[in-house]
């Protein structure tokens, strides 16, 4: 199904493509023979995953330090990705949640996920489709969402918002930017296990398990979560040549577990004070972390 030479000739920008799901696609797509391009904050983080990619696939990938979260630093680098050759693909990958209370959030803690989901999304998209139009060029985005877009989801409601309108923009471009040639997809995953994700939405509080583990495999028709290599695959599908008319989709990879539950936290109405303070400590501690190796990468 996947042959060897799938992606030969593409040139593919992953943002959030140093860790987790972003990763798993830059793998993929550079198996496949892609050239990648991957952006993330931490320039360490980026350059040994692409060096650990280029060893482990023997393919090809640029990184590029940006935060989505400043419009100017996405434009210049879009003309740096640009430069020798337009891309053929982007994916829309990074992305920043946790959960809490909605009542427990400040408007600046909204900003700290609409800032990367919603704008950074829309910014980096028009970035690469300005490019697209000005040159003639096709083009083929594809944004990872969530099922919340379709179910929203309690205790993640900047998360579900910024998605939705991820999946807004991705349909009204498939219209608009069609008949460019540029086609916009979506994937939504279920669980796949990450780092970044799991301390967010599952912290370990230290106040007794959330439960959500187990309600996670439970509450799944296929009874386990996903497993990379299966979104490597669907993602690898949407962006090859085979898949040209399709545009405009927010397709789902989840086991069946959104059609079952519609939607991931409802449990956590169970928790009190105590269970909400410890999960934002642990929060907390896992951004501070990452906060002094960005600092330090
Ligand atoms: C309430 C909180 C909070 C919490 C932070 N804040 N944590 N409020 N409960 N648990 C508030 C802070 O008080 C502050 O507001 C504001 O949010 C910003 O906090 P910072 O600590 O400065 O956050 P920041 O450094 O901006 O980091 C937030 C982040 C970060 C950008 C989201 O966690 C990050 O970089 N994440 C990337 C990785 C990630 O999140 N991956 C998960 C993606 S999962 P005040 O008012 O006090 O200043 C996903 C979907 C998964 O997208 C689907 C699974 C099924």
């Amino acid at each position: 199904m996947f042959a060897k030479d799938l992606l030969k000739g593409h040139k593919i920008l992953v943002t959030g493509g140093g860790t987790g799901l972003g990763r798993t696609m830059t793998e993929r797509f550079m198996e496949l023979g892609a050239h990648c391009i991957i952006w993330g904050r931490r320039g360490g983080v980026l350059e040994e995953t692409a060096a650990e990619l280029r060893e482990k696939t023997g393919g090809s990938c640029d990184v590029d330090a940006v935060d989505i979260r400043n419009p100017m630093a996405i434009d210049e680098a879009m003309e740096r990705a640009f430069t020798g050759g337009p891309l053929t693909g982007l994916v829309n990958n990074a992305a920043g949640n946790f959960i809490s209370r909605t009542e427990d959030l400040s408007p600046n803690a909204f900003n700290a996920i609409a800032s990367i989901v919603f704008h950074g999304t829309f910014n980096t998209t028009n970035a690469a489709g300005k490019r697209w139009i000005a040159g003639g060029h096709k083009g083929n985005i594809l944004s990872i969402v969530t099922t919340w877009v379709w179910t929203g989801s309690p205790f993640t409601v900047p998360s579900a918002m910024s998605k939705a309108g991820v999946a807004a923009m991705t349909q009204s471009l498939a219209v608009e930017w069609g008949p460019k040639g540029i086609r916009a997809n979506a994937i939504a995953p279920g669980p796949f296990p990450t780092k970044g994700a799991w301390e967010r939405l599952m912290p370990q509080t230290g106040a007794g398990s959330s439960g959500l583990e187990s309600l996670t495999a439970a509450s799944i028709p296929m009874r386990r979560v996903g497993e990379h290599a299966e979104l490597g695959n669907l993602a690898a599908f949407l962006m090859s040549e085979h898949t040209e008319y399709l545009t405009g989709e927010v397709i789902a990879i989840d086991g069946g577990q959104w059609l079952a539950t519609a939607g991931n936290f409802h449990a956590l109405s169970a928790w009190g004070d105590p269970e909400w303070q410890a999960a934002r400590s642990a929060i907390q501690a896992s951004n501070a972390s990452d906060r002094t190796a960005r600092t330090s990468g």
